[in-house]
């Protein structure tokens, strides 16, 4: 049985995309059974047109109303987790119940550029201001800390001359998709995300 996953969202949701459009070519063994998302966002519309059950929880809540929430809306039978370009930071309560299943994509290659406050554009901006020659992005578990899970996979994007961080950001999402989705696929190649096989 192909492994079930629930997907967290507040943007553009260019990522759930890939992810959607990987898994309709075959090349990840699994089915998104729900999206979640923390505020109104474009990428709300791949889950509505593909009618897969939509979430739309209040970030602004209390933390542990919050974190309620967010456990409510997880169908009890989600093998992994994906944060893909979700920006509230997911409460203690909600990690422990899915100890090593939930995944992070970051922008950058961590632990450089990581942290509160260090999301989108402002990563892109911290990368040219340091004057660095390579940035990238990187996919990791998530624990209690803010970017500070372990590195499962990540991926180099070069600075051109003449970037700004529009330019940038372009670069590291293209190489985003392709990370991404290599990393799930490698994943629910296994267990514990695949469902055929014995728990590690
Ligand atoms: C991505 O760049 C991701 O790294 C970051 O937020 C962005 C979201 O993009 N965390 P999208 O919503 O998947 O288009």
């Amino acid at each position: 049985m192909s492994a079930n996953i629930a997907v967290f969202i507040s943007g553009s949701g260019s990522n759930l995309k890939a992810l959607f459009d990987a898994i309709e070519r075959g090349e990840i063994d699994g089915n998104i059974h729900a999206v979640i998302a923390d505020r109104a966002c474009q990428g709300m519309q791949y889950a509505v047109s593909r009618r897969i059950p939509f979430f739309r929880i209040d970030r602004k809540l209390p933390p542990d109303v919050f974190a309620k929430d967010v456990l409510h809306v997880i169908p009890k039978d989600t093998d992994l987790i994906i944060l893909a370009g979700f920006l509230s930071i997911l409460p203690p309560a909600v990690i422990q119940a899915f100890p090593k299943r939930i995944i992070n994509l970051h922008p950058s290659l961590l632990p450089k550029y990581g942290g509160t406050g260090m999301y989108g554009l402002r990563v892109h901006r911290a990368v040219l201001a340091a004057g660095d020659e390579c940035s990238g992005c990187t996919v990791h578990y998530v624990d209690d800390g803010v970017d500070t899970g372990e590195i499962i996979a990540q991926a180099e994007v070069p600075v051109h001359s003449g970037d700004d961080a529009h330019h940038l950001q372009k670069r590291v999402q293209r190489q985003e998709h392709e990370l991404l989705c290599q990393t799930v696929a490698a994943l629910c190649r296994q267990p514990p995300f695949n469902r055929n096989k014995d728990f590690a």
